[in-house]
């Protein structure tokens, strides 16, 4: 089993590259269809989604365009509840659009709530979320729909594929859980 070791904790391989690379693929298609004839702006959640939609976009046959946040509530391991917004929506840019937030995943779902909450005051014409991973388990946000969801996974912290630990692990092209 491959393995990884990122400052003081082992990680073992979770989902391998050549399966991430089918589910974003499947994702785009879902996307493809159901925003047919229209133009959409992905909003990458900086820094875990870059990777993510980096590749999801790069499948997208519609007219596209991206636009940054950068968002965060994990502090180690775990989510510390307290969200920081380090770059502000580019309002201008989102008014009237169909917006497709991308996110790497969504744990508790309280980035994401509060993420979707902002969002409205910029006035898009719809708001979709596609996650690469999600952790139905510990989700908590009631009125949250995950429109595009590539995999559940059970409560462990993973890396790679955009996502770290404590800033590290995020150019790795699979996707390590704890062991
Ligand atoms: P939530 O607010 O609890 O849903 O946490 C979501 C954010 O925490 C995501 O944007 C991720 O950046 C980060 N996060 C949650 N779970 C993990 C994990 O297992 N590995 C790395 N980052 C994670
Ligand atoms: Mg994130």
């Amino acid at each position: 089993m491959k393995k990884i070791n990122l400052s003081d904790k082992e990680f073992s391989l979770f989902i391998p590259s050549s399966d991430i690379r089918l589910t974003v693929k499947r994702m785009a298609e879902r996307i493809n269809v159901d925003y047919a004839g229209k133009e959409v702006v992905l909003l990458v959640v900086m820094n875990g989604a870059m990777i993510f939609a980096s590749d999801l976009i790069r499948k997208l046959k519609i007219s596209a365009r991206i636009s940054c946040v950068k968002i965060s509530s994990y502090q180690g391991m775990h989510s510390s509840g307290n969200i920081s917004q380090e770059i502000e929506f580019d309002r201008e840019a989102l008014r009237g659009k169909h917006v497709i937030v991308a996110e790497d995943i969504v744990d508790s779902g309280v980035t994401m709530e509060y993420l979707v909450r902002e969002l409205k005051m910029a006035r898009p014409s719809s708001i979709a979320i596609a996650t690469l991973l999600s952790k139905p388990l510990s989700f908590t946000g009631q009125s949250l729909k995950l429109h595009y969801v590539g995999y559940e996974i059970p409560n462990c912290f993973v890396v790679g594929y955009g996502m770290d630990y404590n800033g590290l692990g995020r150019q790795y092209e699979d996707i390590y859980k704890t062991t």
